[in-house]
């Protein structure tokens, strides 16, 4: 079994880029599952930043396929720009990059209604990314979504769009006031993007299924995280996919059997972007801190992002429902100079224990947090290369996660940069 599935194990952000990248080093295949552009995956190698939206965090590395599963929405205006991206810094993703043929199309109705919803939502806005992911899956699961195999027969993709058309321009029109659309300027885009796109199009799920037949290394990675799945999260204040590791085999085609490790990734606090509860938010200096320390804004919106103390109880229910056995810790030196550290153990509802993790968000907003407090280790983490050369308090403050959530802390991230990054045996 070759497959290592890669998950955010909070609301998104944690820092999968950065350990995809790590672990593509040496793997074959690096594939994303769901989601779409409403993901900023960030890589740092030697000081040069890369943000990834849809191509895999394994691009970087020459050697590694890179492959765009069924179950990812594909925006071909962010695709396009991506894979520009790339070759201005000398990257080509030619033979490099496959897209499933099953894959679901981004169209510019899905984001004018994303946006649109948003706006007239005012108070109960989701506080989406406006990527048009929401109304993608909806066509999707209505069954009338637009695929990247539809483009390959114009009159079957015309057919589809416009009967898409004339019910979106309802919505758009006489809902939210936007302008009738204008089926040709689509038509005659999809088909551009066609030509651009053609070369990368294949049957994703044969090509994983053989590379799983003759033993290669494939890295499975997520987007989002497991707060932000719409069946498990905090919904309705959730992402429109499964980004927990269930959605790997769903969004991929590959069986679950094939799954030999799941990593999860966790930021030694929390942070979350958009509305929704968020038990151990710090809506003081300390929230502030952490946002200003640990450089905290969207990499895809550059919103700032909402921080908070590492929610172990949140943490423990990841672990359950993902079935992580590893955990990938980053962020850590994002600590190094406080006194304390809190991390929250307990959730208490008008001063009584949960014992689970609730499923409604009046529960969720209601919810105080117990916490324990650590000691800080006061020291920067800076040219750390080994386990052993940890100050005892950040070894402390790992095995009170460990214990608590009971699975293994494999990897710990100093910095963005690629290198400074310590595997743990
Ligand atoms: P992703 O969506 O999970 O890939 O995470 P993002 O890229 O959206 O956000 C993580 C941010 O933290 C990025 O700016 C990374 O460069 C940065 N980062 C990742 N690991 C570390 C780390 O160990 N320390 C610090 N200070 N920053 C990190
Ligand atoms: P990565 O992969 C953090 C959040 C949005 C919003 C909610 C729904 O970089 O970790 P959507 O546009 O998906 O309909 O928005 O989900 N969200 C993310 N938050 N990281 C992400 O991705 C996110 N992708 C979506 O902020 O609250
Ligand atoms: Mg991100």
């Amino acid at each position: 079994m070759s497959v290592t599935v890669v998950v955010g194990s909070q609301w998104g952000d944690e820092g999968k880029g950065k350990v995809v990248d790590l672990l593509s080093q040496d793997a074959d295949i690096v594939a994303r599952y769901q989601g779409g552009a409403n993901a900023g995956h960030t890589i740092v190698i030697d000081g040069k930043q890369f943000i990834l939206h849809l191509i895999p965090s394994g691009i970087l590395n020459p050697k590694v396929l890179c492959v765009i599963g069924n179950g990812v929405v594909i925006d071909p205006v962010a695709l396009i720009n991506e894979i520009k991206m790339l070759s201005e810094f000398g990257i080509d993703v030619k033979d490099r990059l496959f897209i499933s043929h099953k894959a679901h199309l981004i169209m510019p109705y899905h984001k004018m209604i994303d946006k649109a919803r948003e706006e007239a939502a005012s108070t109960k806005a989701i506080g989406t990314t406006g990527r048009g992911i929401g109304p993608a899956y909806i066509d999707k699961y209505r069954r009338v979504g637009i695929r990247i195999v539809d483009l390959l027969d114009r009159k079957v993709f015309e057919e589809k769009l416009r009967r898409n058309i004339i019910e979106q321009n309802q919505q758009l029109i006489k809902i939210y006031g936007y302008e009738e659309l204008n089926e040709q300027e689509i038509v005659e885009q999809y088909l551009k993007f066609d030509k651009l796109v053609d070369p990368y199009i294949t049957d994703t799920t044969s090509l994983l299924n053989k590379a799983i037949a003759d033993g290669k290394k494939i890295i499975v990675e997520g987007a989002q995280g497991a707060l932000l799945d719409v069946d498990h999260g905090t919904y309705p204040f959730v992402t429109s996919s499964n980004p927990t590791s269930g959605g790997a085999c769903t969004g991929l085609g590959i069986p679950p059997t094939s799954i030999s490790r799941i990593i999860g990734i966790t930021k030694a606090y929390c942070t979350r972007v958009g509305n929704g509860p968020f038990p151990s938010e710090l809506n003081d200096d300390m929230g502030e801190y952490l946002r200003k320390n640990g450089a905290e804004y969207g990499a895809t919106t550059g919103r700032p992002r909402r921080c908070g103390w590492l929610d172990l109880v949140a943490l423990k229910y990841s672990v359950m429902i993902n079935g992580i056995s590893e955990i990938a810790l980053t962020k850590i030196d994002v600590l190094d100079e406080l006194d304390e550290i809190k991390v929250c153990t307990e959730y208490l509802i008008d001063g009584k224990p949960l014992k689970n993790f609730p499923v409604d968000i009046t529960t969720l907003d209601s919810i105080e947090c117990k916490h324990l407090t650590l000691k800080g280790w006061k020291k920067s983490l800076k040219n750390i290369n080994s386990f052993d050369e940890l100050p005892i308090e950040v070894k402390n403050y790992l095995k009170v996660i460990e214990d608590f959530v009971a699975a293994k802390i494999s990897i710990l991230s100093l910095s963005p940069d690629r290198k400074d990054t310590l595997i743990i045996n």
